[in-house]
């Protein structure tokens, strides 16, 4: 397996970090005077670049180049051995593992130990706000006293989460978010170098829907690549599920064309064809999203392939901004009345009819069928999957093999209706099947594709799937596999990492 292009792309030098340049700054400085601190707490949203910095304030630290101002140079031994990941002095714990704890006693125990290589050891604490009681004395004490040669990184995305006696501890450094701007930039950069070929609006798009999580848009980058075609916007929107349907597309213009029953059609055979309700109407809202930041001078915000931008284009200049502003609201109200309807399409039907101000025959409208079953070939009876080794307990025996749910995945997938091409290929995008007692895990690539799966409707809709194919109820739980190399914390603590792997889900990328 190739390395991540977000490993790959880890920075090595102080002046490739994005975004970060106010904490830097005050690194650099210090690392030039000489004037280190002892215990450093990095704040800041995911994959912004806290570990990143902390193993280059490791290497610099330890840095043998005579000049403090070229430090770290990344070409002596011990930068290069940090770049190899084979630093004794550098201490990374994970405190949201259960190895925490015991890694935490044990540093408490070596602390005292001068560094085996160089002149400082580094430890940096990841997720130090999961850190349980026990565990987090051991860490105040040491920070009250820290040895000289000793330096404490601690790490959080959680800074409320920390408590004063910490924060008062540390030297504090905020990380941000990187500007979406500074992402497109980084990720054609990879891209050049890779040989992806990529559209820029696609990298917007992918930058856009980070938040700010360079490692996210990198990893998306990564993922979208590997389908071996060029990244365009339509492939990017199709994979993270922005992509505007020719559903949404009729209901507008026989709004526009004052067609109620084109656009109820419309509708019906959506949800025939196995739409979700909801899922219309909140992307009938986007839609109209769209056309009001048209009218207000912002097309660029707008993310859509040419032909929808063109039609959007045009649909704006036919409706007034209180026309959009009115259906919105309308449609918008429908999306959260569906929440609990007993007739799911019937806010759908009647959000049009308002919209265009024409009398609904509500007695002629049908039940929304549910889609039929598909042919179901009954699971065989398999054996209990062996789970090799003891380290972590098993807390159920699954409700049907994942193998089983691995081999119908693709075909789950082409008998989605057209009107789900999304979910369809959300579907394709994810990376680890497994199944514990009645749940069934998908492990995604990325924080954002995790939370585009996870959907009320779509999940439902998997549930469905699951059922009408294996006739087993399983609840479904979306994770992230390789954001860390690792699974996260929910997940481990309860032992399904190692029987996720045993199982023979694919983990995308564990090296770390
Ligand atoms: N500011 C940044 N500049 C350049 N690349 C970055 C930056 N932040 C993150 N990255 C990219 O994302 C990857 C992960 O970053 P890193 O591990 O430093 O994030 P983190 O803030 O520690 O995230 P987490 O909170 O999940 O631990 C890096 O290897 C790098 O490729
Ligand atoms: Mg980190
Ligand atoms: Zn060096």
């Amino acid at each position: 397996m190739t390395q991540a292009l977000y490993r790959k792309y880890r920075p090595k030098q102080w002046d490739t970090v994005i975004g970060q340049d106010h904490v830097i700054q005050t690194l650099t400085n210090s690392i030039k005077a000489d004037r280190v601190g002892h215990a450093y707490l990095f704040a800041g949203p995911r994959g912004t670049g806290k570990t990143t910095v902390a193993r280059l304030l490791a290497k610099a630290v330890n840095c043998l180049n005579e000049n403090p101002s070229l430090r770290p140079d990344n070409t002596c031994e011990h930068c290069k051995a940090v770049n190899e990941n084979r630093y004794m002095d550098l201490i990374e714990i994970d405190a949201a593992s259960n190895n925490g704890v015991d890694d935490v006693r044990d540093l408490r125990d070596k602390i005292n130990f001068s560094p085996t290589q160089g002149k400082y050891k580094v430890y940096i604490v990841d997720e130090v706000h999961m850190m349980s009681g026990g565990a987090f004395n051991a860490l105040l004490k040491t920070l009250e006293e820290p040895p000289p040669h000793a330096i404490f990184v601690l790490a959080t995305t959680e800074i409320h989460k920390i408590p004063a006696t910490v924060l008062s501890r540390c030297q504090r450094h905020e990380f941000r978010r990187v500007p979406i701007d500074e992402i497109v930039k980084n990720l054609k950069e990879i891209a050049a170098t890779e040989n992806i070929q990529a559209d820029e609006e696609a990298l917007t798009l992918i930058a856009r829907q980070s938040a700010g999580g360079m490692r996210d848009a990198q990893s998306l980058l990564d993922q979208l690549s590997s389908t071996g075609t060029k990244i365009t916007l339509a492939l990017a929107q199709q994979v993270l599920g922005t992509a505007t349907s020719q559903t949404v597309l009729d209901v507008i213009a026989s709004v526009l064309d004052h067609q109620p029953a084109h656009g109820l059609e419309t509708i019906h055979h959506a949800l025939d064809s196995g739409a979700d309700p909801r899922s219309l109407a909140r992307q009938l809202v986007d839609y109209l999203r769209g056309l009001m930041l048209i009218q207000m001078g912002n097309a660029e915000q707008v993310e859509a392939t040419r032909d929808v931008k063109t039609q959007m284009e045009s649909h704006a200049k036919s409706f007034t901004t209180s026309d959009v502003l009115r259906m919105m609201k309308i449609f918008n109200n429908a999306a959260t009345d569906l929440r609990g309807g007993w007739q799911p399409s019937l806010s759908l039907e009647l959000a049009l009819a308002e919209v265009i101000d024409a009398p609904v025959e509500v007695a002629q409208v049908t039940a929304t069928p549910q889609p039929k079953p598909k042919p179901v070939s009954a699971p065989a009876a398999e054996s209990k999957p062996e789970v090799k080794g003891e380290a972590q307990p098993v807390v159920e025996s699954p409700a049907i093999n994942s193998n089983d749910i691995v081999k119908a995945w693709k075909p789950l997938i082409n008998a989605l209706p057209k009107a789900q091409a999304n979910l369809g290929a959300l579907m394709n995008s994810v990376k680890m099947i497994d199944v514990q007692g009645k749940t069934l895990i998908l492990g995604m690539a990325s924080d954002v594709l995790v939370e585009k799966l996870n959907k009320p409707d779509q999940i439902e809709t998997i549930q469905r799937l699951i059922k009408d194919h294996f006739h087993v109820d399983l609840s479904v739980r979306c994770v992230v596999t390789n954001a860390k190399g690792k699974l996260p914390t929910h997940v481990s603590q309860d032992g399904m990492v190692a029987a996720a792997i045993q199982h023979g889900g694919e983990i995308v990328d564990m090296d770390e």
